[in-house]
């Protein structure tokens, strides 16, 4: 299909570098919405598209995927998938593609912050100076050189927070359930108590898991050190947040930047509640650690990327829900896509259909996931047209596509 017939849909007010990319990649038919689709409207939508890129609120599930005629793959301009049935997506041959790092050093750059507003009580004596009161006073004020932070979850945001950190003349310790290379002159610790015995800050960069849940309770909280400072960028079930306002009220945590909550509002218009709002010492953020321009930007630029590989050449690294295969361009011949269930005897029929023809396998990729295998195919024949149709007809074919 030539690439001016493929037809993008792009929802939820995505950033125009999207647009943008499309069409320096050669993509022009795209529509862009600012708003989300849902019912009828999405149904609807759906039906005649080749990608689709949404953000969080737009609900992809069973019904609407099911109302896609040529859907080719979805794009999550963010981070989280769960709106999208994944499961399904992937059964009906189409990956997902989303933006897992565009927004970390975001993040890691918000945690800086609040730990500088922290260490110097600003918080508070803000919110003093709004209420006409003047507390100009070094007391409980400290400079973070030379203090210890104790990072929790070092991976790709954790990591950068370090470096950060390292570079004000913190020291850091983290916590990992990975062996993790330390970078810079961090040092791993082997528990979490070892880290709370020492750290001044302790900041949380940890994925939601049944582990995870609740890791910092009363316990947690009780062996950091007095007047320990911490910080939830992570996810709002991390923390006991009713232990935590405990914590605050006896001095023991001596102050808190919290990103993300057990309950958030699921719009603007909606009240925040929280046990933590009448706490002067608490940094309290609507769930904006990654929300930047330059992470729309990036996110944007990221997911584009993926789909306009995986159109162009096949390519499917990072897909969420699907086999992975990396592949080189290929030049001088033609290239084949076929998505299958995962059955013995596949691989085995798809090869006849080339030998009966006599046609040469130039290079071949196969990758499985669960129910659904992927295999590219690089052949030497101009004019693959014709056994298209005989691919298709293997019985485990979920779709075939001729890449130009
Ligand atoms: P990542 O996957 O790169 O790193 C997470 C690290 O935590 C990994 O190294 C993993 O081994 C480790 N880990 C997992 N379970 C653990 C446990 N029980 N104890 C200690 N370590 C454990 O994730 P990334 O990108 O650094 O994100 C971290 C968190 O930040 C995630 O929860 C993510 O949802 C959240 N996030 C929040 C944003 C916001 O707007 N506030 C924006 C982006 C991410």
């Amino acid at each position: 299909m030539a690439e001016h017939e493929t037809r993008i849909l792009l929802l939820e007010g995505i950033h125009e570098a999207a647009v943008e990319s499309l069409a320096a990649a050669g993509y022009s038919n795209v529509e862009s919405l600012k708003h989300s689709l849902t019912g009828s409207d999405l149904v609807g939508a759906i039906g005649d598209v080749d990608f689709i890129g949404i953000r969080s609120r737009t609900q992809l599930d069973a019904e609407v995927l099911s109302a896609s005629k040529k859907l080719k793959a979805i794009g999550c301009f963010c981070i989280g998938t769960n709106q999208v049935d994944l499961d399904l997506a992937r059964r009906m041959g189409i990956p997902v593609f989303n933006a897992p790092f565009s927004n970390t050093r975001s993040v890691a750059e918000l945690a800086i912050a609040d730990i500088i507003l922290l260490m110097r009580g600003i918080p508070e004596k803000s919110a003093r100076a709004h209420r006409g009161e003047w507390a100009k006073t070094a007391r409980n004020a400290y400079e973070v050189r030379g203090k210890c932070l104790g990072i929790v979850g070092y991976g790709r945001i954790g990591t950068q927070l370090g470096i950060l950190a390292e570079g004000l003349g913190m020291r850091i310790l983290y916590y990992d359930i990975e062996h993790k290379l330390p970078l810079g002159n961090a040092s791993a610790v082997n528990s979490l108590d070892e880290l709370f015995a020492e750290a001044d800050v302790v900041s949380l960069h940890v994925p939601e898991t049944p582990v995870t849940r609740n890791i910092i309770d009363a316990d947690a909280m009780r062996a950091m050190r007095p007047g320990a400072l911490l910080i939830n960028a992570a996810r709002g079930s991390v923390v006991d947040i009713d232990a935590l306002a405990l914590a605050l009220e006896t001095g023991h945590i001596g102050g808190a930047a919290i990103d993300v909550f057990p309950l958030e509002p699921k719009s603007n218009q909606e009240t925040f509640e929280s046990p933590l709002r009448e706490f002067d010492n608490v940094i309290l953020t609507p769930h904006i650690g990654g929300a930047t321009e330059e992470a729309q930007y990036n996110i944007a630029r990221e997911v584009v990327a993926k789909l306009v590989k995986y159109n162009d050449n096949g390519s499917t690294v990072s897909a969420v829900n699907f086999p992975q295969v990396t592949i080189p361009d290929h030049e001088n011949r033609r290239r084949i896509l076929h998505i299958h269930r995962n059955e013995p005897g596949v691989m085995e029929q798809i090869n006849r259909v080339f030998s009966t023809h006599g046609v040469n396998v130039a290079a071949q990729y196969l990758e499985t996931q669960a129910d659904v295998g992927y295999v590219v195919m690089d052949i030497e024949l101009d004019d693959a047209g014709p056994l298209l149709d005989e691919l298709r007809a293997i019985p485990a074919t979920i779709r075939v596509r001729l890449l130009h």
